[in-house]
């Protein structure tokens, strides 16, 4: 399934924009599903459209999640080259700061987009500090509002040296437009007033709500409805990798790795990403792997 066409913002999109391409660093802070991540996506396109394009600009999309915010330099391993995870800080900021520079010089201003920052692990927090403060790099951060966030993170960013932004509610008709979407097809009044009620002005939530009214029928007792139709109606081996992510996220990727297809599968079938314990690469991994003791 594609993304489902956006719907409302305009405020926002208009201040995120404009501040993207002054060069501030920038913080998008809200629940899960309200649309942070959409919204920096929306951003950087306004912003490509508008003045970004002239100057040039690099995006570094790090990812952070919470079955990796515990290791070492795991939101920047993408970045860094084979091993260099390892923990040498003054040898990452070097590798780092260099990339950075050459990019600056190039005309590519680089800007790092930090997806759900709140998961940051505390190194990756401390290098990103050093490389925003002087300038070489923008941040573009995204937090869930409710999770506290760890020392180094928090440090990161701390207000006042970023301009935030809390991603709030939707209005009820960008609410409806996007179960619209969603279904494929119109909702009568009583739907439409249903989702509403339901989504609270989350689109994420809407667009689940639609999908179950138009798939599974008429699950609508609530979210916990929804969310239990929705897990009865998979094969077993898929629900097994649900629930082992479910109840005991950060999950070893170790635990899930004989289970690689069924959530692959999974994750065709829901047309959704894996979740983030299992998009990890085996490389990956073992890039994170601290260095054997002799
Ligand atoms: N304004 C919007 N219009 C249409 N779809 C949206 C909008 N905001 C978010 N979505 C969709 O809702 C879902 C959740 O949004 P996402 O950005 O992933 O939330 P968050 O990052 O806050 O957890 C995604 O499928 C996204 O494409
Ligand atoms: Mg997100």
């Amino acid at each position: 399934m594609g993304s489902l066409p956006f719907v409302g913002r305009d405020a926002a999109l208009t201040e995120l924009a404009a501040a993207v391409t002054a060069g501030e660093h920038v913080l998008l802070r809200g629940p899960p599903g309200i649309g942070k991540s959409r919204l920096v996506e929306e951003t950087l396109r306004v912003a490509r459209s508008t003045g970004l394009s002239d100057a040039g600009r690099h995006v570094d999309r790090l990812l952070a999640s919470a079955s990796t915010s515990g290791r070492a330099l795991s939101t920047l391993a993408p970045l860094l080259p084979t091993g260099a995870a390892g923990g040498d800080l003054a040898a990452v900021l070097a590798t780092l700061s260099r990339r950075w520079r050459q990019l600056a010089r190039a005309g590519e201003a680089p800007l790092v987009w930090l997806d759900d920052a709140h998961h940051a692990d505390a190194m990756s927090a401390v290098v990103l500090r050093y490389a925003t403060s002087p300038g070489d790099v923008q941040l573009l951060a995204t937090r869930r509002d409710t999770d506290p966030l760890p020392d180094d993170v928090e440090a990161l960013l701390r207000e006042g040296t970023l301009r935030v932004v809390d991603v709030g509610p939707l209005r009820d008709g960008d609410v409806v437009r996007i179960a619209t979407a969603a279904a494929g097809r119109p909702l009568d009044t009583d739907r439409a007033a249903r989702v509403v009620d339901l989504a609270g002005g989350n689109p994420l939530f809407a667009r689940e709500l639609a999908l179950a009214a138009a798939g599974v029928g008429e699950p609508w007792g609530g979210l916990d409805d929804l969310v239990g139709h929705q897990v009865a109606a998979l094969p077993p081996h898929q629900r097994r990798v649900l629930e082992l992510v479910a109840a005991a996220e950060p999950t070893p990727a170790a635990l899930l790795a004989g289970d690689e297809e069924s959530v692959a599968d999974w994750s065709v079938a829901a047309g959704r990403p894996p979740p983030p314990t299992v998009a990890l690469e085996a490389a990956r991994l073992d890039a994170l792997r601290p260095p054997e003791q002799p």
